[in-house]
């Protein structure tokens, strides 16, 4: 009897159950009024008297071995079963959400003022309602010059002084300028107006990145190696600049920058329009009629200052051949970008 009664508690350890009738059956195993234990109990009266203590004792322990297990799997089943206790399973794997992407303009914007802050340039940000002094007297455009006609401009008011829509962000240089002494070194991102008929090609709002560097003997060498540095980081180390003389009413001399093409590496091809360049900014020494009209003297101070527009340089990136597609904002377009950052 000693024996059975060892090899039942090696049995009724390994049991398991995953549902409410399998621990049912497992009572009516061992603990019912028929089970095997009440059996073991008739069958203990038999034995002989000098083996009763021993036997007795481990029955004993059998009869409460099978009720803690009885109790254990039932608690297990319990758990198992309670969906609000099944919930919080920490082991669990997350449920997967869509995160969203980000913009490719302001992907874009990110990378060029990152290439910009490693060079020591911090951020500045001015105001998109602006008057004509910050947007055009102040950077040296003449009284009569197209830029400030109708045609280009979105004028908000014109009484008593003009009120409008800045057409680019050079206007943040005079802002700077204004109210910080050199040395100043910045670049200015924001949204800039413009009175173009909405088509593939143009749009009445678009973005710039303007940056500008006055000090002491600043000259155009420096400017020309900034801007070759900005180009290899942005299109790659192969990458090569050209500056060919340009006009703004801002900058003297004044150049407009171009990379070689990065399709046909510099071939030609129809791209860069069997060129091998293609343009990607505007730049220059600031005009010292700038300079005097901020407050800041030029016989001791000079600097450069250069433009670009993001969805420019967003087209030549990613090679998206409708403007139109960056304010339209179908997330069929936006997420293919979500691997690029
Ligand atoms: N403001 C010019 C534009 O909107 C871009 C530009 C050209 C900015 C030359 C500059 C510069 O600072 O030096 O077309």
């Amino acid at each position: 009897m000693l024996l059975k009664i060892d090899s039942l508690k090696e049995e009724i350890d390994i049991q398991q159950v995953s549902n409410a009738e399998e621990l049912e059956s497992f009572r009516l195993k061992y603990l019912s009024k028929k089970g095997i234990l009440n059996s073991l109990m008739e069958e203990f009266r038999t034995i002989p008297v000098e083996q009763k203590r021993e036997v007795g004792q481990k029955l004993n322990e059998l009869k409460v071995f099978v009720n803690e297990k009885f109790r254990l799997l039932k608690e297990g089943l319990t758990t198992a079963e309670d969906p609000a206790l099944a919930e919080i399973d920490l082991t669990r794997s997350a449920t997967p959400f869509p995160t969203g992407s980000r913009h490719p303009l302001s992907i874009v914007r990110n990378d060029i003022i990152k290439i910009f802050s490693d060079m020591g340039f911090t951020i500045a940000e001015g105001p998109e309602i602006e008057d004509d002094w910050h947007v055009f007297s102040s950077l040296n455009f003449p009284a009569d010059h197209p830029a400030r006609d109708m045609q280009d401009t979105f004028f908000i008011s014109r009484n008593p002084v003009d009120v409008l829509l800045r057409t680019h962000t050079s206007s943040v240089q005079t802002r700077t300028m204004e109210k910080t002494k050199p040395p100043i070194r910045i670049v200015c991102p924001g949204r800039v107006y413009r009175n173009e008929a909405i088509s593939a090609r143009a749009h009445c709002f678009f973005h710039q990145i303007e940056g500008l560097y006055i000090d002491k003997n600043v000259s155009f060498a420096d400017l020309k190696q900034v801007l070759l540095n900005f180009a290899r980081q942005l299109f790659g180390p192969e990458t090569k600049i050209r500056l060919r003389p340009s006009y703004f009413p801002f900058t003297e001399p004044s150049a407009e920058m171009d990379i070689s093409c990065d399709i046909c590496g510099g071939k030609g091809c129809a791209f860069c329009k069997e060129t091998g360049w293609v343009e990607i900014l505007g730049c220059g020494m600031v005009d010292p009629n700038v300079l005097r009209e901020c407050g800041i003297d030029p016989d001791i101070y000079s600097g450069y200052a250069f433009g670009l527009g993001i969805e420019r340089i967003t087209n030549l990136k990613y090679k998206v051949k409708d403007l139109r597609m960056f304010s339209e904002n179908d997330v069929r377009f936006l997420a293919e970008f979500e691997s690029a950052r």
